[in-house]
């Protein structure tokens, strides 16, 4: 039994996110930790949301808010969400908790000690009208590219030119409209990643087993053009974490916080001394200090690979840069895009689904199954609903859904709701076994190895094995001449179904419970010894026939839904 720690990338907290930012992050890390802990292992599975920034503070603004209740409604919907797609967090914290708050600036301290962090004054405009510094994106004015006037201070969305505030003509604060701005000067804390590069090259040359997608994103931060740039860790906003140095006051920070990416990292810590403070957990270090136990502890983590830069180089700095035994990430899965229908999901044009809107059309093993099963793994993959109907409507409902049904139903109606004594296996049955035995061990690899996309395609052609076994043996017509063997034959299918349950969970987890409720088990031993699983539900064990496990996408629903979240063209 082995010891892993989990994390995905913390969701930010400005809306319910789509599809595509659920198939990057929480819902493979999902099926790796539903896949250890049902093969034994010790397994701490944590997410949050990641709540500071310039867009939480607009988002609230736009719905008319306090920050501190939006981020708070905004959590608790996110966690409603996440648990209606099952994903199995033994904890869903904030990157706003106080936890949070004592480490981030326990590293800040930390770091300045250990000279990682450089005080450096610069020119940045200030509101009067506001008493505050503006952050760029809080500075619109005409840009002076293309004459666009909503053009804001760090790009014009007109002609996408990259702007600085001062390029822009007639800027205004777009807190209280006022023009009356100046450039002043202030101070801003700069972790110094660049006196780390060669501490954190060395380390992802270490890492030779991690996909490629991650290697080259770290390598070509480390390697373009100057190399690895040093990094702003503060901002002037007011919601955020106190700049402090421990628990010191910093001199000439005042008013300002930390910046997003510096905090939200740390929060994969921090959380874990929320599970502890949530009465879930007794021990957080054990997971997180070298020096208390966690030497033993394999972690990984789930993110898009737009989030690869901060976690194989940002988070690190922090981490190696405090030179305190912290422990560092062991393997960085990483994902491309998932597209919506030849083009990009579209939270501002409403474009594609978002994961409140899909629970409300299917339950969540569709989902799950869809998209683990065209994970954008080697490249970035596409949603259409034709692959989709089609992927529920084959996988789902006539392999797997379908070898259920007639197994139970069969069996119902000639030997009644028990499982059946009858004959001994034949060659059909030892090469169905031999069958499985093989594709059984080539899941736990891929499964072990995180390899989504072949993981699925081995559970579906173990699934189709089992209706080729039923197609060949016929217990339908065996039944006329010999109902000992037919009996053989559908007591070995039963069984397959509670394999089938056991295999499946990871993937589509309440299917997989519906399955187990119907052969009445709840004997989730991993069926890793083939023929010992065929023996698990023995003669006369009852079962009942289930409900219809999943039923298919019909093609109005298809063309509807197809329409329905086709977005608003502009
Ligand atoms: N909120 C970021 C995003 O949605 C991810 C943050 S991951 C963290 O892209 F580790 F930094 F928290
Ligand atoms: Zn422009």
């Amino acid at each position: 039994m082995a010891r892993h720690l989990i994390t995905s990338a913390l969701p930010y907290i400005n809306g319910i996110k789509h599809l595509g930012n659920l198939v990057g992050s929480q819902l493979p890390a999902d099926l790796y930790a539903r896949y250890l802990r049902a093969r034994g292992h010790e397994v701490l599975f944590l997410c949050a949301t990641d709540e500071h920034g310039t867009p939480a503070e607009l988002a609230a603004a736009k719905a008319g808010m306090p920050v501190a209740e939006y981020c708070a409604e905004l959590h608790e919907a996110q966690a409603r969400i996440a648990d209606g797609f099952r994903v199995s967090f033994d904890h869903f914290g904030r990157s706003s908790s106080p936890r949070n708050h004592r480490l981030t600036q326990h590293f800040a301290g930390r770091l300045a000690e250990l000279g990682l962090i450089s005080e450096v004054t610069e020119k940045q405009m200030y509101s009067n009208a506001d008493g505050r510094f503006l952050p760029d994106r809080y500075i619109e004015g005409t840009c002076p590219n293309c004459g666009f006037e909503g053009a804001r201070g760090d790009q014009c969305d007109n002609c996408t030119k990259q702007l600085d505030p001062t390029d822009l003509i007639n800027p205004y604060s777009t807190i209280s409209g006022s023009t009356d701005l100046e450039e002043r000067e202030t101070k801003h804390l700069f972790l110094r990643q660049s006196q780390m590069r060669e501490k954190l090259q060395d380390w992802i040359d270490s890492k030779s087993d991690w996909p490629v997608l991650t290697t080259s994103i770290a390598n070509k931060w480390l390697n373009d053009g100057d190399g690895l740039q040093d990094r702003g860790i503060t901002r002037d906003l007011d919601w955020g974490i106190p700049v402090k140095k421990g628990t010191e006051d910093w001199p000439g920070m005042e008013g300002k916080v930390f910046y997003v990416w510096f905090d939200a990292p740390i929060e994969y810590i921090a959380c874990a001394q929320e599970w502890v403070d949530a009465g879930k957990g007794d021990n957080w270090e054990r997971w997180w200090r070298t020096d208390r136990g966690a030497g033993d502890v394999t972690y990984t983590q789930f993110m898009g690979k737009d989030n690869v830069p901060f976690h194989t180089l940002s988070f690190p700095a922090t981490i190696l840069g405090s030179e305190e035994p912290w422990k560092a990430v062991d393997y960085i899965k990483s994902f491309n895009y998932l597209n919506y229908d030849g083009g990009q999901f579209s939270t501002s044009r409403g474009r594609g689904v978002f994961m409140d809107q899909a629970l409300d059309i299917l339950p969540p093993d569709y989902w799950r199954w869809w998209l683990l099963s065209h994970a954008p793994e080697s490249s970035d993959s596409e949603f259409t609903w034709e692959n989709f109907q089609q992927s529920v409507n084959k996988d789902l409902a006539d392999v797997l859904g379908n070898f259920v049904s007639r197994v139970t139903k069969f069996c119902r109606s000639k030997f009644g709701e028990v499982v059946p004594a009858g004959g001994s296996h034949g060659a059909t049955e030892t090469a169905l076994i031999d069958e499985l035995t093989t594709r059984i061990g080539a899941y736990q690899d891929h499964m072990g190895a995180r390899e989504v996309r072949k993981s699925a395609q081995e559970l579906r052609a173990i699934w189709v094995a089992g209706n080729e076994y039923l197609q060949t043996a016929a217990p339908w017509s065996t039944f006329k001449e010999d109902p000992d063997t037919a009996a053989m034959q559908i007591r070995l299918a039963l069984n397959l179904i509670r394999i089938y349950a056991v295999l499946s969970a990871p993937f589509i987890p309440d299917a997989s419970q519906a399955m187990m409720a119907a052969m009445h088990s709840d004997d989730r031993t991993w069926p890793d010894d083939v023929p010992a699983a065929l023996q698990t539900l023995a003669p006369g064990h009852g079962f009942s026939v289930p409900d219809v496990l999943f039923r298919k996408i019909t093609d109005e629903e298809r063309a509807e839904w197809e329409g329905r979240f086709a977005g608003r063209r502009d």
